[in-house]
């Protein structure tokens, strides 16, 4: 048996010999005495009568040993600032931010809505929330008003935290009159809003609401605000993500169990180390963001690097390729996590960048979000010299749930398969109808999760134990487990590859998206009368939506000029209300959308179709002629 080998089968032959191992990777105030507490299938409850703070773990249990090394590194080449953090100063400036949201009536349980762009005080609201024993809610700066809405009215914050602008390549994106709308729209009204001044847009502020951050903070310069200590089971945060319905799911995560995972994750599988640096490029408002911006690094007592911007300006707001390599060299980056797009898009500068700085402190660039295709993961190994490490996971998992675990032994990686199941993960691939596990080499089933899931995943949905139950754990006939949506195969060395999702989420950019949340909103607009959403396959995104809209007036069928009007109003819709992310590629018009007798959309034989692939059986199709039209559309093109 390998060493990794033996590594696994300890954590799955024995999870609470393993995981109480791995507790002593984390600071406890209350050591616990019982590890796992299954009792209640498929709720796994992690280190039970423990009790811990995320916040200690991050920043405070560092001061001794390395209080004045970079904890906390904020480069945006949006606003041309660089500015280092000390463990020191990220103690004082997450007390100061505690102290306001102290100050502004959040107690412990209470939900603390953080909707912000890429700066460090959005890190600051999300370890005061930690250390106080609020619930963050991130929502992704993205969005726009009607995803937020919809994610206020199922947080019920106390306080939402925002800004007033992002950027983005140099565009000014005001978030307040986002944020405005959304409060107007939401049942739920949240009595008090803490804004960060960024003096990028005017912010109108509402009198009794409104509260300038850097008001309160010079009231509470010098607080200190102490750890709460919770139980290891109460909840650290939520965050939003998307499934089959068009209404997101709050994704709630532990206290101590994620503490455990994330640490046991810097050292298994990330092999970094303290006092080293950490860049994820990902984004606060993802779970990679959560995990490998936020906790892990800083739980390994690593500087993270945060970084606003495009991979392809500087600092001085030229443009310039080479910018996140020349970070790596300047910080000493030691490991490096991105996704497969942003390496698409590096893909297209100079390759002489790559050459131009002294990466030799890389040990290792992980990719996750998205499959890795081949010719991206040959360019980007080629250009660094280092292992490139593809990671599958999900915001439901909180860590990777396959890949190589580095840390314990550098396994092969093979191009293609993200690699092997990791430790407290039972993976195995099922038939889909029939439930039957698949164990022959390459057989296509459901990638699913045996219970009981590792310390980090998810609790449950917030404030629908059911829905966790019923969406997660009852879709394959006959098994109670945990189904990740994906397909995917084995083979016969072990290693496992990702094939796709097999509900209608999609994936673009390495951004989750639910393409009923976009149907959803395309139906709000008065023209249209049906609408079906699909993934259509994208060099460079990965994915990209694809709108088919049976207009109320056929005009738009016939008359090119009305087609390209209702386009670009709908466009606009999905862009208002769920952000330009969001926002079909094309949006194309058509006179009946392909059915089965019954009635049901047939979405993947529209994405085949897209994709030039065989749509494949379609003997329950109600009207042939609708996918003829679509394929004489897209042959026009
Ligand atoms: O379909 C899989 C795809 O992204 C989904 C999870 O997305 P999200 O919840 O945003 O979490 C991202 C955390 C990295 C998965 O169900 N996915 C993620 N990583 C990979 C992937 N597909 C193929 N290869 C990957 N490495």
């Amino acid at each position: 048996m390998s060493r990794y080998e033996e590594f696994y089968r300890q954590s799955v032959d024995a999870p609470e010999a393993f995981w109480a191992e791995q507790a002593r990777l984390i600071d406890w105030k209350t050591p616990p005495t019982q590890v796992l507490d299954a009792s209640r299938p498929p709720f796994a409850r992690w280190f039970v009568d423990g009790t811990t703070n995320l916040c200690h773990n991050a920043v405070d249990r560092h001061l001794a040993a390395r209080g004045d090394q970079p904890a906390l590194i904020f480069v945006s080449t949006e606003t041309g600032t660089e500015k280092t953090y000390s463990f020191r100063e990220l103690h004082a400036e997450v007390q100061r931010t505690a102290a306001s949201l102290i100050a502004l009536g959040v107690a412990k349980g209470d939900r603390v809505l953080i909707y912000m762009p890429m700066v460090p005080e959005a890190a600051f609201a999300m370890l005061a929330c930690a250390r106080i024993g609020a619930i963050h809610c991130v929502v992704f700066g993205g969005f726009a008003s009607g995803s937020l809405a919809a994610r206020i009215e199922d947080a019920e914050p106390k306080v939402v935290v925002s800004a007033d602008a992002g950027s983005r390549g140099g565009k000014v994106i005001a978030y307040k009159p986002l944020l405005d709308e959304a409060i107007r729209i939401s049942k739920h009204k949240p009595p008090a809003v803490l804004l960060t001044d960024r003096g990028l847009a005017p912010m109108a502020l509402t009198a009794g609401r409104d509260h300038l951050a850097a008001e309160l903070n010079l009231k509470h310069g010098g607080t200190e605000v102490p750890c709460t200590w919770l139980a290891a089971t109460g909840i650290s945060y939520t965050i939003y993500t998307s499934g089959t319905t068009g209404k997101p799911k709050g994704v709630q995560r532990d206290v101590g169990g994620y503490a455990v995972a994330l640490a046991a994750s810097m050292k298994h599988i990330f092999d970094g180390r303290p006092g080293e640096t950490y860049f994820s490029t990902s984004d606060i408002g993802w779970v990679v963001g959560h995990s490998y911006i936020v906790y892990g690094p800083l739980i390994g007592g690593m500087a993270t690097l945060m970084y606003e911007g495009l991979p392809t300006q500087g600092i001085d707001k030229q443009p310039d390729g080479g910018i996140w390599w020349r970070l790596v060299e300047k910080y000493k980056v030691t490991v490096m996590f991105s996704a497969p797009t942003a390496v698409r898009v590096l893909k297209k500068q100079d390759p002489a960048l790559l050459k131009k700085y002294d990466l030799s402190s890389l040990r290792a660039l992980f990719l996750a979000g998205e499959p890795l295709d081949e010719p991206t993961a040959r360019w980007i190994a080629g250009g660094l010299g280092v292992p490139i490490i593809d990671n599958y996971w999900q915001t439901e998992s909180g860590w990777p749930i396959i890949t190589i675990a580095n840390g314990v032994e550098q396994k092969p990686s093979k191009f293609g398969s993200p690699g092997v199941p990791m430790y407290g993960f039972r993976v195995k691939i099922l038939h889909e109808s029939t439930g039957e596990e698949l164990t022959g080499a390459n057989e296509k089933g459901v990638v699913v999760i045996e219970g009981p899931t590792p310390p980090g995943f998810m609790q449950t949905v917030w404030k629908d134990d059911k829905r966790f139950v019923d969406s997660y754990w009852k879709s394959i006939p006959g098994k109670m487990v945990y189904s990740t949506f994906d397909w995917g195969i084995r083979d016969e060395d072990g290693y496992f590859y990702i094939l796709g999702r097999t509900d209608d989420v999609i994936n673009v950019a390495g951004h989750r998206l639910g393409t009923r949340e976009i149907e959803e909103s395309i139906s709000g607009h008065a023209g249209v009368a049906e609408v079906a959403v699909v993934g259509v396959a994208d060099a460079l995104k990965g994915q990209v939506a694809m709108a088919f809209v049976v207009p109320r007036d056929g005009g738009a069928v016939t008359n090119a000029g009305a087609a390209l009007k209702l386009e670009g109003e709908i466009m606009k819709v999905v862009a208002d209300q769920l952000g330009a992310l969001a926002r079909p590629a094309r949006v194309r018009f058509v006179n009946g959308l392909p059915k089965t007798r019954s009635g049901k959309l047939l979405r993947r034989a529209i994405q085949a179709v897209c994709e030039q692939r065989d749509p494949g059986d379609l003997t329950t199709i109600d009207d042939p002629a609708t996918l003829q039209q679509i394929k004489q559309l897209l042959s026009s093109d």
